[in-house]
């Protein structure tokens, strides 16, 4: 049977973090959906076409990763897709008990999924997609956070005028 696993999140947009997370679920599922998802507590900057069109751009070196977007639960997803893992990143312990209770209230919506998570590389460990959007909106270099591919979309709509 083959194993799939998504990869949520705002992606707002995706960072070189996001990245190592999805390259290291490739490793280790047939397939990886990143799924833009919908997050209540924020309010993106990118629309959701913007957003798939970074992914769909830097993901198309692995052949087993796909991109999606889906306004409602993550659990239906899953359920809809036949997906078995949650596959999630995890930074410093400040990221942990946000992400604990959402993997705990996944459990009890859809029982055959497990969240996965991987620990965040060393170098991206303090990186995250609003202060990519802080340093681009006033002009710094967000070279070392994001790949080429999408670099200038994001300096273009952020910087400050
Ligand atoms: O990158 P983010 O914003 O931290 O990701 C959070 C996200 C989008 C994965 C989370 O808010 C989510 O799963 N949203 C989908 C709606 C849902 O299922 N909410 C209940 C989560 S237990």
């Amino acid at each position: 049977m083959r194993k799939i696993a998504v990869c949520p999140g705002s992606f707002d947009p995706i960072t070189y973090g996001h990245l190592d997370i999805i390259e290291r679920a490739s490793m280790l599922f047939d397939k990886v959906i990143v799924l833009v998802s919908f997050n209540s507590q924020k309010k993106p900057s990118f629309t959701i076409d913007e957003r798939l069109d970074m992914i769909h751009a830097v993901v198309r070196c692995w052949d087993n990763v796909v991109a999606d977007c889906w306004d409602g639960l993550l659990a239906d997803y899953l359920k809809e897709r036949q997906a078995t893992a949650i596959v999630k990143g995890l930074r410093a312990v400040t990221d942990f008990e946000y992400e604990f209770s959402m993997a705990l209230a996944n459990k009890k919506l859809y029982p055959d999924a497990e969240t996965v998570f991987l620990t965040t590389s060393q170098e991206n460990m303090y990186m995250s997609s609003s202060l990519v959007k802080e340093i681009a909106r006033l002009g710094g270099d967000i070279s070392t956070f994001v790949p080429p591919q999408i670099h200038d979309m994001i300096k273009s709509r952020l910087r400050k005028i």
